[in-house]
């Protein structure tokens, strides 16, 4: 399981996997951060497929094709605005997470990149958010065999030294 999950310094839209996972928001029309970068690169034709969705509820996720990105395949996930930690920000976070993973097993994806989705614009305080996103992975990893890699992609130092201090206090990830 170890040998499965890479915790990487890393600009999401440079990597070759099946999927990258994009923050996005509730309209899945673009944004800042991450979102901002993976439709500059991905180029127009993204915003024109979101545009077809009908946007996505926090929690949740959709899968578009990636066109210009090195990635076949893009999901748009939307995590919870932090608001205190009192308004399901938790189970929604997780949410994102397992709905990416479900999406990824009806399409047969067996390499994905994620990156530390709410802890931006979202707020969502990094360890609180890393918790789970390793958990979720973790258990990921085990309810889907055919997953080969999964990449947590961090944009900044202090994302990667959190992801991989957590990680090492996990037992089997
Ligand atoms: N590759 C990997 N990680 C990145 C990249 C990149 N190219 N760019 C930024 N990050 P954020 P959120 C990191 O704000 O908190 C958007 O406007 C960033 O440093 O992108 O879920 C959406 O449209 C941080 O560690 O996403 C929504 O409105 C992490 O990605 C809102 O922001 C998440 O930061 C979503 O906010």
């Amino acid at each position: 399981m170890c040998a499965k999950l890479e915790i990487i310094k890393a600009d999401i839209t440079t990597l070759s996997v099946d999927a990258i996972v994009n923050a996005a928001n509730n309209s899945l029309l673009g944004g800042g951060g991450v979102d901002g970068a993976i439709h500059r690169q991905a180029g127009p034709q993204l915003l024109e497929e979101c545009a077809t969705l009908g946007g996505c509820p926090t929690g949740d996720a959709k899968i578009t094709k990636g066109f210009r990105l090195p990635s076949r395949f893009v999901i748009h996930t939307v995590g919870p605005i932090w608001r205190g930690g009192s308004h399901n920000e938790p189970e929604l976070l997780a949410g994102c997470y397992q709905s990416c993973f479900a999406l990824a097993h009806q399409h047969h994806l067996k390499s994905l990149a994620f990156p530390s989705i709410s802890t931006g614009a979202y707020g969502y305080p990094l360890e609180k958010a890393c918790g789970i996103a390793l958990r979720e992975i973790q258990l990921a990893i085990k309810q889907y065999p055919e997953l080969e890699k999964i990449v947590v992609a961090c944009f900044d130092q202090k994302t990667l030294d959190v992801y991989q201090k957590i990680k090492s206090g996990l037992s089997g990830v």
